[in-house]
């Protein structure tokens, strides 16, 4: 297995600590990347067409929370099947081909990985260790991998 039972522990457990404001955290790790990258909020259609501030974008932050819920599900797809499963309204070809047309690069991923990292970080002191890191970084990165192999 791809991830073990002590690691998806690690991620749900860690998960249910943070899910009441997981909205709040998801936009926040999004801010984060646009601190670093600022033309990545240019790949998103809503936010070029939108006047609103970033944080208060009801699109940005579904699709924050998306990626937040999706690296956490991961978590336990991996374990119990060895793949990521992205759910039944969508497909990983379908991913591909939606970030691959907004030209959504490798960097972009990377970095999107150091801003939940640090979120959680953030979120949840308590429980940060380096086994709690390892655990969230290997769900994200088997999802994201599942994606780019079909970009
Ligand atoms: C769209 C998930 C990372 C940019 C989407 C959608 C989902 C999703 C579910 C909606 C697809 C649809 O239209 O049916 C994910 C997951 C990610 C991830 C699971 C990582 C694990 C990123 C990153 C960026 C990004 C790093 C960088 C900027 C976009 C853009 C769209 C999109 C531009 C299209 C939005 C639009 O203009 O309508 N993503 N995403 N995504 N994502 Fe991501």
């Amino acid at each position: 297995m791809v991830i073990t039972a002590q690691q998806e522990a690690l991620v749900v457990s860690s998960w249910n600590e943070m899910k009441d404001d997981a909205p709040t955290f998801a936009l926040k790790f999004f801010l984060r990347l646009f601190e670093i990258i600022p033309s990545a909020a240019k790949r998103f259609s809503f936010l070029r067409d939108s006047t609103l501030p970033l944080e208060k974008n009801p699109k940005l932050k579904a699709h924050a929370m998306g990626v937040f819920v999706m690296t956490c599900e991961a978590a336990t797809q991996l374990r119990k099947t060895g793949k990521v499963n992205v759910g039944a309204n969508t497909s990983v070809q379908h991913l591909a081909s939606v970030h691959f047309k907004a030209g959504v690069a490798d960097v972009h991923f990377e970095v999107l990985k150091f801003a939940l990292l640090e979120t959680i970080k953030e979120a949840v002191p308590y429980l940060w260790s380096e086994e709690l890191k390892e655990a969230w970084s290997e769900s994200y990165d088997h999802l994201v991998v599942a994606i780019k192999n079909e970009m």
